[in-house]
Parts: structure tokens; C-alpha cells; sequence
């Protein structure tokens, strides 16, 4: 948990976005719910290696260096990030005209000790089409995964997706987190597609190895508060990191999301296990997670452009005839359910998150559960504009 640079700066960021982002996420009590790492994304690099072949800061946008932003992140309590590639070029480099071929091949060794001395507690290593450059995807994330755990400094390792290759394969070995699809953008359509493609890939995700969707666009003004909700729930009920990608300068509303701990809990549950896919159809996403202490969370999405009711038979949401009591983990209410078929209004393009524990009492007499939707603003008015320019792929 944490936020990333690149949804909302894009190539423009700077030495000051990174520090004001880590001290919104300590004033805001995000960092206290559990989003610690403040992760600098692509185009913080000079357009030269240094004559020792170091990479190093660009000196305008970052003129204190990395290893003083690593220092004043870590004083605030936060934990910092960074980002390179295996290939020769950084995704910036190839798309987005950034200046430099700043990629760490033949580099990878003296790269993760230069992060290792600069401080770095995560590194996201980006494919950005080194298949190019000759590169194997599993040899170079290997050989990056190699070179950071000889540094003998604990460093999260994200690897990006290189769409040829099943994601089970070779991944769950090597990384702590990779991709699974193309970038996010600020849309319902971009978001719910990246929802369609991560749901089903469930079986590779455990502790400490982790599906990765994307990062979250919430806040970033390009979709509604009951998207941006139907965006946290689906991102935790699939166990996924949750990285902000906003300018943390944020609306009160949109932090209400993002800092619902009821939810965020179903994302950390301790168990680890990424939600099953109960039903995806056109209109309909309905996932079932089991957690750690034998609870089961339910989310139930209208996809669909009108409110309907979803109706899903207890079987098929797994929960045993034990599990009565349901908590609305965006609403808070509490109901008692124990009929066959769990059953919720949902909006347009909402998501009703039930949390399944076992009733207090096997007597209550059998209730059907209507959940209602949150009574918080509809309005589509975006809040914020992104600043970054290089955001358009
Ligand atoms: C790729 C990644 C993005 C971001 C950019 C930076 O597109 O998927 O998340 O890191 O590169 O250039």
C-alpha cells in the first residue's frame, strides 16, 4: 500500500510532488491505515549515466538528489520506491520522447547497489518492450531479482507483464508483485476491463506474491464516486496492491474511499487469497473471498448502464448455512441473512461489499439482505485534472 508518481505527474514530477505526496499521506492518516511506500515512478533519471556509469537524478526536477528523497520520506516514517527497466530504454525513453536510454541492461548489478545505497525499499522493473534489446523476460527480472537480494537490503520486487507469457509460469518465483495487464487510465471502461482480465487469474496470488491490476486512478477526476468505489472494492476484493495514484491534495470525498478500513481489510486479509470469480457476465461482476478468520466477503458490481437487483444463491457465494450475519462495508449496515439467495440493489456501475461472519444467534428467523448504496454524492464533475503530460497510452 502506498501511492505511485506516474497516474497523475506523469514525466513532469518532481522532487517537491514526492515529498508534499509523503507528507499528505502522513497528515491525511493514510500512512497509519497502511499506505507506506511512496513510490517515484519513471522520468526522475538524468538523461546521462554518470562517468562511473551510475544512474542519477535529472538535476533540475530533482535538484537534492534520490538519496535525499529517500532520506526525507524515510524520516516521515514512509518507505521509498523506485523505477527501472531491464531493456536499454525506460518506458519514458521509448513512448513519451524522455531524454536517455536510462534502462539497466548491462547495468542490472550496479543498479540495485546504487538503489540499495540511495535507500530504495521497492523497485518497479518495467518490461517496456526489452524484447527488443535481445532480452529474455524471466532471464533479466531473474538477474534483477539476483542483483537487489545481493544488496542484502530488503527491497520489494514489481515486475510489469509481458503479455506473451502465462502469468503463472515463472512469475510467482521471481516477483513479489507483477502486472497482469496494460495501463490503467482514468476511465470506467479502462478500469472495469483491467477488473475482467485480473479477477480470473486468482490461483497465482498468495502472501507475498500478489496479482498486480494497476495502480488506482481514484481521485483523478475521470470517473464518478460510485466508479471510483466499485474501483477500491474490486482492487481489494482481488487482493491487489493498493497504490494511489492521485495528487494526494484530495477531495474529502475521495479520501473517504480510499481510507475505508472495513475495505481495506478485505484487501489485507491475512489469509492472502484473491477472490474467486462467482459470475462475470456482460451486465454483472460477483466475486467471493474467503479470509483468514473464516469470514467471507461478497462483492456484487452492476456493470450494467441502470440499478438492478443481483441475486446470487448462497452456494455459489460459498458461504455455509453458519455464515448469517452481513456487514455493508461501504454503508455499515448490519443485517441478518439466511435465506438461499443474497440479494442487493446496486446502481449503475456500483458495488454493494458484504462482509459474512457467523450470526450471533442460529434462531434469528430467515431475512433476505437488500442492500442499499451509500447515500454520498453522484456527482461526475471531475475534481481534478491530471498534471502529467505523458499519460496517454
Ligand atoms: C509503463 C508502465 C506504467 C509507467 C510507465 C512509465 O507504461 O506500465 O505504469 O510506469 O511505463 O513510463
Amino acid at each position: 500500500m502506498g501511492w505511485n508518481s506516474w497516474n497523475y505527474f506523469g514525466c513532469s514530477v518532481t522532487e517537491a510532488d514526492v515529498e508534499a505526496a509523503a507528507r499528505a499521506l502522513a497528515r491525511q492518516g493514510l500512512a497509519s491505515l497502511g499506505y507506506r511506500f511512496v513510490n517515484l515512478d519513471d522520468c526522475w533519471q538524468a538523461p546521462k549515466r554518470t562517468a562511473a556509469g551510475e544512474l542519477a537524478a535529472d538535476p533540475q526536477r530533482f535538484p537534492h538528489g534520490i538519496a535525499a528523497l529517500s532520506a526525507y520520506v524515510h524520516s516521515l516514517g514512509l518507505k521509498f520506491g523506485i523505477y527501472a527497466t531491464p531493456g536499454a530504454k525506460t518506458c519514458g525513453n521509448l513512448y513519451n520522447d524522455y531524454p536517455g536510454h536510462l534502462g539497466s541492461l548491462g547495468h542490472e548489478r550496479q543498479d540495485a547497489r546504487t538503489f540499495a545505497r540511495w535507500g530504495v525499499d521497492y523497485l518497479k522493473y518495467d518490461w517496456c518492450k526489452a524484447d527488443r534489446d535481445g532480452v529474455d523476460a524471466e532471464h533479466a527480472f531473474t538477474l534483477m531479482r539476483d542483483a537487489l537480494a545481493a544488496t542484502g537490503r530488503p527491497i520489494v520486487y514489481s515486475i510489469h507483464s509481458v503479455p506473451e507469457q502465462p502469468i503463472q509460469s515463472w512469475r510467482p518465483r521471481i516477483a513479489n508483485l507483477w502486472r497482469t495487464t496494460r495501463d490503467i487510465k482514468d476511465t470506467w471502461s479502462s478500469m472495469i476491463a483491467i477488473a475482467r482480465a485480473n479477477a480470473p487469474l486468482s490461483r497465482a496470488a498468495g502472501p507475498g506474491r500478489w496479482n498486480d491490476p494497476d495502480m488506482l486512478e481514484v481521485g483523478n477526476g475521470g470517473m464518478t464516486p460510485a466508479e471510483y468505489r466499485t474501483h477500491f472494492s474490486l482492487w481489494c476484493m482481488m487482493s491487489a496492491p493498493l497504490l494511489l495514484g492521485n495528487d494526494l491534495g484530495l477531495d474529502g470525498e475521495y479520501v473517504g474511499i480510499v481510507a475505508n478500513s472495513r475495505v481495506i481489510a478485505v484487501d489485507q486479509d491475512a489469509l492472502g487469497a484473491q477472490a474467486q470469480v462467482v459470475d462475470m457476465s456482460p451486465d454483472r461482476i460477483v466475486l467471493s473471498k474467503r479470509l483468514a478468520d473464516g469470514d467471507i466477503a461478497v462483492s456484487l458490481t452492476n456493470t450494467g448502464d441502470s440499478p438492478r437487483t443481483l441475486a446470487v444463491s448462497r452456494a455459489r457465494l460459498g458461504l455455509s448455512s453458519a455464515l448469517t450475519d452481513a456487514s455493508d462495508l461501504w454503508t455499515g449496515a448490519r443485517s441478518v441473512v439466511s435465506g438461499d439467495v443474497v440479494r442487493a440493489e446496486v446502481d449503475a456501475h456500483a458495488t454493494t461489499v458484504l462482509l459474512f461472519s457467523h450470526g450471533a444467534s442460529s434462531a434469528t428467523p430467515a431475512v433476505t439482505l437488500i442492500a442499499s448504496q451509500p447515500a454520498f454524492a453522484t456527482t461526475s464533475t471531475p475534481i481534478r485534472a491530471r498534471r502529467g503530460t505523458a499519460t496517454g497510452r
